[in-house]
């Protein structure tokens, strides 16, 4: 059965003067899943969030909500609700009279009514018993959840978030990542997240489409993104990379697979496009997935140990690659466990990774080059 889709943007396009900020970007939304928009500032992610919310007109294509057409629909009578960064709650105020905020707007429901719908919605976010403490008498964690609640006791069809875990300290903001999570999973609303943090996004979202200088890149799991990267963007920008530029293909192994040079050194890559034989490509090899052996071995690559950072449940390994005619370094991150084997810096080690680990695509330049041309 085809999943029911509660927010589709059709060829949704935003002009400010000469700037495009969303570039004929098009996407749906399934009903009840977390859906994030991921990319670097100034993508063009808020934009995005403000045309769905209604706080920004499109300069052409289409906003459907719940199956309906949004373009004409004013911002306050949208089925939707946006939390903001700055999360905008009345810090003066009490917790119950925040999360009632939205409702006395809205008008036509009994005050013990709103206390009661305001509880279950505090409740299910976790936040007993602090119904008459002043927001500024909270933490961060527990005015994010005072925001989240001030929203969701509006039942809305889809909560647009806008990086509401960016103002918090590190390990709050991991807690409350996997929370946020679990409570979108509990209640079922459709959640739009944007950030330009690919952890918070892979560890959250059902669906993530990837954004840059207002075009869509990607739509897929975080896994697919992970795994199989569909443009030189999303490989350098999702996970962790080695990227080396200006290789040759020398190969074509098969529809999805390549060989490719690199002063010499030879590696098989997934070909994340259509390549040829000749073409000037970039690689991005993922360090987590690259198997070291102690010693020279017959096959593979030999490095000699630079440097290693140690950090307990992994070590970071910088390995300068000695027989390849180009200067070439890459990091490997191995994971402890009992086969780990013990190195040092200056051992001689070999390298081997497979094509999944080894992502492949036409060069591109780095912006700055870009400019000089
Ligand atoms: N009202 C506006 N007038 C003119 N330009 C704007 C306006 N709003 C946004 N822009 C520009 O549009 C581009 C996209 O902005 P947007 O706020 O959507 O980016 P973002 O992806 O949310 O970035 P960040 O991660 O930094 O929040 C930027 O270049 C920005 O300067
Ligand atoms: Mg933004």
């Amino acid at each position: 059965m085809p999943r029911e889709i509660d927010v589709s943007v059709v060829n949704l396009t935003k002009q400010f003067g000469s700037l495009t900020a969303v570039n004929n970007v098009s996407f749906d939304v399934p009903k009840g899943s977390f859906f994030s928009i991921l990319g670097p500032s100034a993508s063009g992610k808020t934009t995005v969030l403000r045309m769905i919310a209604g706080f920004e007109a499109p300069s052409s294509g289409d906003i459907f909500i719940g199956g309906k057409r949004m373009n004409d629909v004013p911002a306050n009578k949208r089925p939707c609700n946006l939390v903001f960064q700055r999360l905008a709650l009345f810090p003066m105020m009490n917790v119950i009279d925040n999360v009632t905020f939205g409702l006395r707007r809205r008008g036509g429901i009994s005050k013990s009514d709103m206390v009661k719908m305001a509880q279950d919605v505090l409740d299910r976010v976790d936040l007993k018993g602090l119904n008459q403490r002043k927001i500024s008498q909270l933490s961060g964690g527990q005015q994010q959840r005072v925001a989240l609640a001030r929203s969701l006791v509006l039942d809305p069809t889809v909560l647009l978030l806008d990086e509401p875990l960016s103002a918090l300290d590190l390990k709050l903001r991991q807690d409350m990542k996997l929370e946020l999570k679990r409570l979108q999973a509990r209640m079922g609303t459709t959640f739009m997240y944007i950030t330009h943090d690919q952890t918070i996004a892979l560890a959250m979202s059902d669906t993530i489409a990837v954004i840059n200088f207002g075009k869509l890149e990607q739509v897929a799991s975080p896994d697919e993104l992970y795994r199989r990267p569909a443009t030189h963007f999303v490989a350098s920008f999702v996970g962790e990379n080695n990227q080396w530029n200006n290789g040759r293909v020398v190969k074509l192994v098969d529809d999805n697979t390549c060989q490719v040079d690199f002063g010499g050194l030879l590696s098989v890559a997934r070909a994340g496009e259509k390549l040829a034989v000749g073409d000037n490509i970039d690689l991005f090899i993922r360090p987590e997935m690259i198997l070291l052996q102690p010693g020279r071995k017959d096959s593979g690559i030999v490095g000699k140990i630079k440097e290693i950072n140690f950090d307990g449940a992994h070590s970071l390994v910088v390995v300068d690659l000695v027989d390849s005619k180009v200067p070439l370094t890459i990091n490997v991150k191995l994971q402890h466990t009992e086969q780990t084997p013990e190195v040092a810096v200056n051992d001689i080690v070999t390298l081997s990774w497979g094509q999944a680990a080894a992502n492949a695509f036409h060069h591109v330049a780095p912006i700055a080059d870009k400019k000089e041309a």
